[in-house]
């Protein structure tokens, strides 16, 4: 078992380190963040993701996991220490590698002996090259540092899971040795282990989530072509999914993907590629047919309605998928801020991403779906949070002063929402139901003027 150093405890690094614990090696996770720290000395997890609570408070106490805010003690005497600090996207796109830069220079100025280095951050073909050089001008006499890529293929939600179930392992050295000793640190877990040259692991980190979008896109694109010529999405997605060289996954039609790597890791591969003069138009399309995507269900409520000026809209689901409270690059954002600039009144809810949004969103938020949904004219249902799926029917009629739904989700079956008394209108199937808008605009005006 080795002693590991793991630098950043962001999502990937504090994932990594308690499952590299529970793995039975010492992990030491470093951090800038004083208060941070001190709250995950004491078991708890600074985001939400299922298990991970559960892993850090058994290792902390069985000994093998510790935090600490100081390089001085966390960095010497390591055998490996691994770097997962974020690469945030910049104005043009491309990575912002300021932190990985302050991370490496930390590392370089303790390291008192032989070391690997382990990066899991995403970062810019050629980069780990670069780290490489770095420390062979500043570690000097001390040590020799063999830097290995190592990236991560965690999805937030089931990062743990992922973690000790994943795919494949991804392992990029010039190092033999190197590549040999990673290989060692998860040699419990039994998964298939890739090893190859540092620029090809990388490049696969960015090709393999490019493809993902690619995918998602692709059958975002279906589902437009499918509303028009009347096929439903869900059986063409199923149909095309039994063919395993495309596979079922990753074919779910929707408002689009979010979250902290396919946006960025998109724009930041067109970037790599334009910077050795390749316009990757593929993947620029990609990114264009997901920001179209985005603002789907406003623009499809807007031509319902004709105006969204004073209408009151629930937004269901804030969150960039369900089982996260993590809202970055989310539609929800897109949608709450289209729905404002056209005068609409918003009330949202999500089970656990309000906190999060409410530091970003001028919205009213609602303690549950009900009062979300009280006297809404529109409910668009952004998350597919179980609680949306499992909802009777019943409860968007009861609520609503129009019953009109815009499921950017698919989260209910066409069978069941024909019982229903809703307008639904979803992606890549036919519009179920018709209100009379005009019934409901003559309420309006009798109770607005009658009191
Ligand atoms: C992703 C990759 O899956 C993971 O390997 C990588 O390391 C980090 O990025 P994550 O962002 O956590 O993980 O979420 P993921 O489950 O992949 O979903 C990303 C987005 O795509 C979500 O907004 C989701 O709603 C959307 N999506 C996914 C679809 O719209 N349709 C699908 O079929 C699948």
């Amino acid at each position: 078992m080795k002693n590991i150093a793991v630098v950043g405890t962001g999502y990937v690094g504090l994932v990594t380190g308690v499952c590299l614990a529970d793995l039975g090696h010492h992990v030491i996770c470093i951090d800038v963040d004083e208060e941070k720290v001190s709250h995950m000395r004491k078991g708890y997890s600074p985001i939400y993701e299922p298990q991970l609570e559960g892993l850090m408070k058994k290792n902390i106490e069985e000994g093998r996991l510790t935090f600490t805010t100081n390089h001085a003690w966390g960095i010497p005497n390591m055998d490996v220490i691994f770097l997962a600090v974020g690469t945030p996207q910049q104005q043009d796109g491309s990575a912002d590698l300021t932190y990985v830069q302050r991370a490496v220079n930390d590392i370089a100025q303790h390291i008192n002996r032989d070391v690997i280095v382990v990066n899991k951050s995403t970062v810019p073909v050629g980069t780990n090259e670069s780290i490489q050089q770095y420390f062979n001008q500043h570690v000097g006499e001390l040590g020799r540092v063999d830097v290995v890529s190592n990236p991560e293929f965690l999805r937030e939600g089931s990062a743990v899971y992922d973690m000790f179930h994943g795919d494949r392992i991804i392992i990029g050295a010039e190092n033999e040795g190197a590549a040999l000793l990673v290989e060692e640190l998860y040699r419990r877990l039994k998964l298939p282990v890739v090893k190859t040259d540092i620029r090809s692991a990388e490049m696969i980190k960015y090709a393999s989530n490019a493809f993902l979008a690619t995918k998602i896109s692709f059958i975002n694109e279906i589902s437009s072509i499918c509303e028009k010529v009347g096929a439903n999405i869900e059986d063409v997605a199923y149909g095309m999914g039994k063919d395993r060289r495309i596979g079922t996954q990753f074919l779910q039609a929707g408002i689009g993907y979010g979250g902290s790597c396919f946006p960025k890791d998109t724009n930041a591969l067109v970037q790599i590629a334009g910077n050795v003069e390749h316009k990757f138009d593929l993947l620029e399309s990609v990114i264009h047919v997901n920001n179209r995507q985005q603002v789907l269900l406003v623009k499809k409520a807007k031509e319902r309605f004709g105006s969204l000026h004073g209408k009151r809209v629930a937004m269901l689901g804030l969150a960039f998928k369900p089982k996260t409270d993590d809202i970055r690059e989310s539609a929800s954002v897109v949608v709450a801020n289209e729905l404002i600039q056209e005068g609409a009144y918003v009330t949202a809810y999500d089970p656990i991403a309000m906190p999060n949004a409410s530091k970003v969103l001028n919205v009213e938020f609602a303690n549950s779906t009900a009062e979300a949904l009280q006297d809404a004219d529109a409910a668009l249902i952004i998350t597919e949070w179980d609680e949306f799926k499992q909802l009777p029917l019943s409860t968007f009629s009861e609520q609503m002063r129009v019953p009109m739904v815009f499921d950017g989700r698919n989260c209910y079956t066409l069978e069941a929402i024909q019982e229903s008394y809703l307008e639904y209108h979803s992606i890549g199937r036919p519009v179920i139901g018709e209100v009379d808008l005009h019934k409901f605009e003559y309420t309006q005006n009798y109770l607005s003027e009658h009191g």
